[in-house]
């Protein structure tokens, strides 16, 4: 088959993307965000996403064509964000993929967001099934095997908080910006992680569960009492952020070892691959790698853009899964919950 171009849609959270992809060439990759939209409210609220999505949509689907140098007559296919996702924001971008579709009588593709980010790594290192998928961000936390385009196995995931929600909530406890994630590992940088003995939650239970709620209340009763007059001082706030930093990175890697130990009977080429923003973090990224050097496997961390949200992922899933699968109908439904 030649390779199809692909118009792809994704408005699930606080991004609004489109992509054109020609096979595994992305012809371009627009993301708008909306973290401004949201600041001042301390997360993202979905009315003001799925208006902001609404409102965003024809104009970032145009950019992406114009980005790509064609139009719409030269599209083959429209794949859309289906969920799971804030409902108003998965339905703007399911509406105005179904208004493509239907205009140009082009096939429908619904695309699960989470597929989109597991397949990532085919995308762009062309990794062969199966392999491992860590999905790190701060709306997901969850290890799976890639059978196939549509078959992944699900080995744990957090009971609780996301690791990139826990990073946020402590940068907002430790009066560091947001987003946190970056904030807490710049400040981590000075501290000493070994000074501060944080949990690390359900290490001590089998499987790959993880749960980050409980190191935001460890961190919060430590703060508490470093105090003086309402403030913390810089040293006791950097080792505080590399404390829970190390805490972090020694959960993932534990239950990472776990999940690559399901893995590696499975296949010659064991592969680990990173994505989700958490991803972005150094000393996380050095503790996986050690793990799969352990196991005698590979790490991957897809480049940043296309490990965040983004629509590029979204065409290419439907480009993997479209020789398995028939296109959707006008009755392509929105789902805010969609387990793989
Ligand atoms: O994948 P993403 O862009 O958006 C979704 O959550 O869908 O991930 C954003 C999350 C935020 O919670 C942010 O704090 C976290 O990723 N993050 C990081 C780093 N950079 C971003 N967490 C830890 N270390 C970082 N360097
Ligand atoms: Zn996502």
């Amino acid at each position: 088959m030649a390779p199809q171009t692909v118009l792809g849609i994704e408005s699930s959270c606080d991004d609004t993307a489109a992509a054109v992809l020609r096979g595994r060439e992305i012809l371009s990759s627009v993301v708008l965000g909306q973290t401004e939209l949201h600041a001042a409210f301390g997360g993202v609220v979905p009315e003001i996403a799925a208006r902001a999505h609404a409102e965003k949509l024809d104009i970032c689907v145009a950019q992406a064509l114009h980005e790509a140098g064609i139009g719409l007559d030269q599209i083959d296919a429209v794949a859309v964000t289906a969920g799971p996702g804030l409902i108003g924001g998965v339905v703007s971008g399911v509406m105005c993929a179904k208004g493509i579709a239907m205009a140009r009588h082009l096939p429908l593709y619904g695309v699960n967001h989470l597929a989109g980010h597991a397949l990532t790594p085919r995308l762009t290192d062309d990794v062969a099934y199966p392999y491992l998928m860590l999905l790190v961000s701060g709306g997901h936390c969850q290890f799976l095997i890639a059978h196939g385009p549509e078959r992944f196995e699900r080995l744990g995931g957090t009971i609780d908080d996301a690791p990139g929600e826990a990073f946020d909530k402590i940068a907002r406890l430790l009066a560091l910006p947001q987003p946190g994630g970056p904030a807490i590992e710049r400040c981590a940088g000075d501290g000493d992680a070994e000074r501060f003995r944080l949990p690390r939650p359900l290490l001590d239970r089998d499987g790959c569960d993880m749960s980050f709620s409980g190191l935001k209340t460890a961190v919060l009763r430590q703060r508490d009492a470093l105090m003086i007059d309402g403030a913390l001082r810089v040293q006791d706030r950097a080792d505080l952020a590399a404390g829970f930093q190390a805490a972090v990175v020694d959960v993932l890697a534990e239950k990472a070892r776990r999940a690559l130990a399901s893995l590696v009977p499975l296949t010659e080429t064991p592969t680990l691959c990173v994505a989700g923003g958490v991803a972005a973090n150094m000393t996380i990224r050095a503790g996986l790698e050690q793990v799969a050097a352990e196991a005698g496997a590979t790490l991957i961390c897809p480049p940043l853009p296309l490990c965040t949200d983004n629509a590029a992922m979204i065409a290419f899933a439907a480009i993997e899964q479209m020789p398995h699968r028939a296109p959707d109908g006008m009755d392509l439904s929105a789902r805010p919950r969609w387990p793989l």
